[in-house]
Parts: structure tokens; sequence; C-alpha cells
């Protein structure tokens, strides 16, 4: 019996290291749909914002391009998003979603060098205020399954994903944790007033 193809969604703050899962997730045979990319190469946005420093995306061409390329695509394919609601109706048909997550600290160790002091602050703020997994929960409920890459290598979780060994259900709560670890939360505020 033929097994259906797979698409992985994969959601997640800047910088959590859903490109590099991907890139891992490509010797598994998954096509990396990089919508980011996507978007800029032809050009799927309404104008670049300078004040926040991105492209203000066109909503219903990103979702037409999307929409084609799953279509015509026949392997397993991951879709390398922050996901939204223009996109919802796709992960629904897939029944699940991956949203990556990292220790705050951590995050920001990770991408400073990257995405430099003001964003940085900005994605390790909303990773702790676990944002993007409560969206992720609000509109997929329990077809959201959450990934800590903290402490783990990218080609280890490209394996486990692969193996089906992630389940739904368990909510990362970076809040909760570093409530119980003051010492993290100080090194959290430290950050924040810099
Ligand atoms: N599991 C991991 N462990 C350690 N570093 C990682 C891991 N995943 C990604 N990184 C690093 O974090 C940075 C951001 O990763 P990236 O894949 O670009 O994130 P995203 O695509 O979510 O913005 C990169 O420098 C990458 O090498
Ligand atoms: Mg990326």
């Amino acid at each position: 019996m033929s097994q259906k193809r797979q698409i992985l969604f994969i959601s997640g703050t800047p910088g959590v290291g859903k490109s590099t899962i991907c890139k891992e997730l490509e010797k598994f045979n998954f096509v990396h749909l990089d919508v980011g990319k996507l978007v800029k190469d032809k050009k799927l946005y309404l104008k670049y914002d300078e004040k926040t420093d991105s492209f203000v995306v066109s909503m219903k061409r990103m979702k037409k391009s999307v929409e084609k390329i799953i279509r015509k695509t026949k392997v397993n394919m991951t879709v390398d998003w922050i996901h939204s609601y223009e996109l919802a109706s796709l992960v629904r048909s897939t029944k699940r979603i991956i949203v990556l997550r990292c220790e705050p600290l951590i995050l920001y160790k990770r991408t400073l060098k990257k995405y430099g002091v003001r964003k940085t602050k900005e994605n390790v703020l909303s990773e702790f205020l676990n944002q993007i997994s409560h969206e992720a929960h609000v509109m997929f409920r329990s077809n959201v399954i959450e990934i800590d890459t903290s402490n783990m290598s990218a080609e280890k979780i490209a394996l486990l994903i692969v193996e089906d060994k992630y389940k739904p259900g368990e909510k990362i709560d970076w809040m909760k944790k570093y409530l119980k670890e003051r010492s993290k939360l100080n090194r959290l505020f430290k950050i924040v007033e810099r």
C-alpha cells in the first residue's frame, strides 16, 4: 500500500531553528519550502516597512503561491513559516503543526549576532511569553506538537520527527519554568533592560 506523502508545518519564533531542522529533514527527502524566502523571491509583499525592518506580506498572494507549490509537489514537504490565519486551512488539512521552542536565554545567545540587539530582544520576549505557541494552540488545538530545541542538535530532532517520536499535547511554558528558576528570570530582565 502506498503511504500518503507528509506535509509538516514548522512554526516558531525567529531563531528557534526552523530552517536548520528543515535542512536536516531534507536528508529524509522532505522538500523544504521556506515561505519567507518565497515571499522575497517572488515579491509576494505589498511593501517594505522600514520601521519594523521587514516586508509586509501580501497574504492573499502568499497563500495562493504556497497552495500551488503544495499541490504540485508530490513528495514529502516541510513548510517553514510562522503560522498565520491565512494558512490555517492548509495546516488543518494536515492535522498537525510543529512549533519549535527554545529557552529564551539560549535563544538570545543563538541569534544576537544575526538579528542585533533590538530584534533579538523582541524575539526573546515573544518566546518567553509563549506567544507563537499560544496562538498555535488557539488555532489548532490538539494538533500542536511542541519541540524544545534548546539542548538538542537539529540532526537528532529531525530524526525523532521522522521516527514520529513527538506527540501533540505537551505545552512548554518558559514563564512558569523561569518563575521556579529566579536566577534565569533575573538574567532575562537584565537582557531586556539593556
Ligand atoms: N538545535 C539547535 N541547537 C543549536 N543551535 C541551533 C539549533 N537549531 C538552530 N540553531 C542555530 O540557531 C540559529 C537560528 O537558526 P535558524 O534555523 O535560522 O532559525 P529560524 O529559521 O527558526 O529563524 C542558527 O545560527 C542555527 O545554527
Ligand atoms: Mg528560518
